[in-house]
C-alpha cells in the first residue's frame, strides 16, 4: 500500500507537476514613481535601468506618472517590461475633466492599474467604494488592477490592523468574480512604512498577507487564494527585499523610492 502511494502513473505525475506549477505564483516586482519623472526624465530613467534587469523569473511593472506612459511603453519596445498607470477613472468617456479613462490607458499599452493607493485614499479622499467602482472597470477592460491596503500607525496601535485591512479588501473587491481575482494583485503597504525609511519587518508583513490570502480564501476559495497575488509595499530597497521575498506569502513588492534608483535592479536581481 505504501509502495502504492509512492508510484505515481505518469498521468498523475504530470497532474501532479502542473498543480505543482499552477500553485507557485511567479513574483511580481513593480515600482512605484508616483509624481515624479517629467516625460523626457522617465525615459532617460528606463534606459538607465533596463540593462540593469537581470531576472526574468519576475514580472517587472514600472508604475508611471499618466503623461509619462506613451513615452515610457515606447522605451520598453523588445522587453517584457510592463506599464502600470497610478489611477484611473471609472467611467468610459465624458464630461469628467481631468481624468483618465481605463480604455486610454489599454490603447496606449498599459497592463496594470495601481488603485487605491493610500495617498490616493489621504489627498484624493477616494473611499473602498470608489476602489471598487476602478477594479471593476479595470477587469471589463482587460487591465490588472494592483489594488493597495494598509493601516496607519495609529489603527496598529489600536490592534485594529486586520479589521481595517479585510474591510478595504472586501469592499475593494466586491462583486469581482474568482476568476477576476485570481489574476488580480493586491499591495500591503502599511502607512507607517510609506516613504519613511521604516519598512514592516520581513515576519510583519508576512502575517499580513498571510491574513489577507485567508480573507481571499474566505471570500472565494482556497484555489483563488493561491492564485492571487500579495505584494508588500513600503520602504522596500536594496538590502530587505530578498528577505521579504522568501516569505512563502509574499510574491513581491510595490517599491517607491528604490524605483528612481538604480537600486531598483538589486531588487529585481534579488537572488
Ligand atoms: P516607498 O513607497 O517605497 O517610497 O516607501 C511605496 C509606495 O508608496 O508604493
Amino acid at each position: 500500500m505504501i509502495g502504492k502511494n509512492l508510484t505515481f502513473g505518469k498521468s498523475e505525475e504530470k497532474l501532479l507537476r502542473e498543480k505543482d506549477r499552477s500553485m507557485t505564483r511567479n513574483k511580481i516586482i513593480a515600482g512605484n514613481w508616483k509624481m515624479n519623472m517629467t516625460p523626457s526624465e522617465a525615459v532617460t530613467l528606463l534606459e538607465t535601468l533596463k540593462p540593469l534587469l537581470h531576472n526574468d523569473e519576475v514580472e517587472v511593472v514600472f508604475g508611471v506618472p499618466a503623461i509619462d506612459i506613451i513615452p515610457v511603453v515606447e522605451a520598453c519596445k523588445g522587453t517584457n517590461i510592463k506599464i502600470a498607470a497610478e489611477n484611473m477613472y471609472f467611467e468610459e468617456k465624458g464630461a469628467y475633466t481631468g481624468e483618465i479613462s481605463p480604455g486610454m490607458l489599454v490603447d496606449a499599452g498599459v497592463r496594470y492599474v495601481i488603485l487605491g493607493h493610500s495617498e490616493r485614499r489621504t489627498y484624493f479622499h477616494e473611499t473602498d467604494e470608489d476602489i471598487n467602482k476602478k477594479v471593476l472597470k479595470a477587469f471589463e477592460h482587460g487591465l490588472i488592477p494592483i489594488m493597495c491596503c494598509g493601516e496607519s500607525l495609529k489603527q496598529r496601535k489600536q490592534g485594529i490592523t486586520m479589521d481595517w485591512i479585510r474591510q478595504q479588501v472586501k469592499v475593494g473587491l466586491q462583486n469581482v468574480t474568482a476568476d477576476q481575482a485570481k489574476i488580480a494583485v493586491i499591495a500591503y503597504e502599511p502607512i507607517w512604512a510609506i516613504g519613511t525609511g521604516i519598512a514592516a519587518t520581513n515576519v510583519q508583513a508576512e502575517e499580513i498577507c498571510k491574513e489577507i490570502r485567508e480573507c481571499i480564501a474566505e471570500m472565494y476559495d482556497t484555489n483563488t487564494a493561491q492564485k492571487i497575488h500579495i505584494l508588500y509595499g513600503g520602504s522596500v530597497n536594496a538590502d530587505n527585499a530578498a528577505g521579504l521575498f522568501i516569505m512563502e506569502d509574499i510574491d513581491g513588492c510595490l517599491a517607491g523610492g528604490a524605483s528612481l534608483k538604480q537600486d531598483f535592479g538589486k531588487i529585481v536581481n534579488y537572488k
